[in-house]
């Protein structure tokens, strides 16, 4: 990997600078363990969708090319939580123990985040955090990634939100252009939630950016027209993992039979830190509207369509999910189906956010700017797409994948500049 040496030399190939805010989590530690050990060759691609047809035929910058760096407002190592993590087995504690030394050198690009506005849930968790001007706050997160991309001569940065989601942001009229949104940040406004500064700081800086929490981060009008006009391709929110994955395969089948879903129960209990903070009522807000929203979307707003989240210590990083559809069909005979499904939040995350970081590193070195719809398959509530059903959301990703399939970067569209240049 990248970090193992703090290397200046371009290799030729595209160098691509993975930042992750949330860096000390069970996602970000996932996600960069399995890339080192994809990288050495002690792990397979399982998992990554950028590793299967359509999306082998795009030229997708390399995984093993990745160098991490990232944000957190807790003081531990990735390698400290990645052995935390491998005493429940997930991952492998042979494979943390391969790319040990690794994690190590990524520990060294691991900065103090800033935790404003996140709510008390977050504020427990965090050991020291970046405070002070909401301008001050930002210029601190673009030092950090301008040094890391010096540091590496990376071609690109992508940041990516893995952090702790955030309580609901009430009212975005005030944020729904970029010079109210700067405004906001010139007065302090004592609301605008810490992913959405990280959000800001990526975007005025030319950097792609991915919101995989339910938090607000770039989904504010003034951070479109930021990224609009500065030609960086952006996309979120809340990555669709398990539940909710099945949910987008499922509904869509029940309402081509016409079948009648009367009621749809979901109940979640998770036990890790993301279960704990989405314990708090006002974390667990934006998560519970994201995974609700779908099926209104795909089978109408007609039927009880309930879903529970609980924090059950017990259970770590395996969250499980218990649905009860209830549904009627014909001569109004009354069925039901029930599902449990039990996944490893983490093993599940962890190849999306690398399959995100590498099709969003793509669309950037294409000059897309602006929300990529292609990704929604990825997504709980994809931005700008309305479409929930999963078939349809591959669909639209298999359409990218035509288009770009044979494209060599020369033959695109040059890239915008960005108008507030690369930091
Ligand atoms: P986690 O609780 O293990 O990790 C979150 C990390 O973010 C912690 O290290 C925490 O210290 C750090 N953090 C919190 N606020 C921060 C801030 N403002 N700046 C920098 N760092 C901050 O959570 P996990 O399981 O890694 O999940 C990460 C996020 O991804 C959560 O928001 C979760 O809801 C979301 N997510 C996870 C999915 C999955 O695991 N399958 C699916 C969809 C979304």
């Amino acid at each position: 990997m990248g970090n193992s040496t703090i290397d200046t030399e371009s290799s030729g190939a595209d160098r691509t600078g993975v930042w992750l805010v949330g860096a000390y989590g069970n996602v970000a530690t996932s996600a960069i363990v399995g890339a080192c050990a994809v990288a050495d060759g002690v792990l397979d691609t399982t998992g990554m969708v950028t590793e299967r047809p359509p999306c082998t035929e795009l030229e997708l910058p390399s995984v093993e090319g990745f160098v991490f760096g990232g944000h957190d407002i807790r003081e531990t190592t990735i390698l400290t939580q990645a052995k935390k993590m491998a005493q429940d087995g997930t991952p492998n504690p042979a494979i943390v123990e391969a790319v040990a030394d690794e994690l190590e050198a990524i520990d060294q690009a691991v900065e103090r985040g800033t935790a404003i506005n996140c709510g008390n849930a977050v504020d427990t968790l965090a050991d020291e955090t970046v405070d002070g001007d909401l301008t001050g706050i930002i210029d601190e997160i673009q030092a950090d990634l301008r040094s890391f991309r010096d540091r590496h001569a990376l071609d690109r940065v992508v940041l990516v939100n893995l952090a702790s989601t955030e309580p609901t942001l009430e009212g975005t009229e005030q944020y729904a252009t970029l010079e109210r949104f700067e405004t906001a940040l010139e007065a302090n406004d004592p609301a605008l939630p810490a992913s959405s500064l990280y959000a800001y700081a990526a975007l005025d800086a030319g950097y792609p950016y991915i919101n995989f929490t339910p938090s607000t981060g770039g989904s504010l009008g003034g951070l479109a027209e930021l990224a609009e006009q500065n030609g960086v391709p952006h996309m979120g929110r809340d990555a669709k993992t398990g539940e909710t994955l099945i949910k987008t395969a499922l509904g869509p089948m029940f309402a081509a039979r016409n079948l009648d879903v009367l009621s749809w129960e979901g109940h979640n209990i998770l036990g890790n830190t993301d279960g704990k903070v989405l314990d708090d009522e006002e974390n667990k807000a934006g998560k519970l509207a994201s995974k609700g929203d779908v099926l209104d979307s795909i089978l109408g707003e007609t039927f009880h369509n309930r879903v529970r989240i609980d924090y059950t210590p017990s259970l770590g990083d395996r969250k499980t999910a218990w649905d009860y559809i209830h549904f009627r069909g014909f001569f109004e005979t009354e069925m039901k189906m029930q599902f449990t499904w039990e996944g490893s939040d983490s093993a599940l995350a962890a190849p999306l956010v690398l399959d995100l970081v590498r099709l969003i590193a793509h669309a950037d070195k294409h000059g897309l700017a602006g929300t990529q719809p292609h990704l929604a398959s990825f997504f709980k509530s994809p931005a700008d797409v309305d479409e929930h059903d999963l078939s349809k959301q591959f669909a639209m990703l298999s359409e990218y994948v035509d288009r770009y399939a044979d494209d060599s970067v020369e033959q695109s569209p040059p890239r915008k500049p960005p108008a507030g240049e690369w930091l």
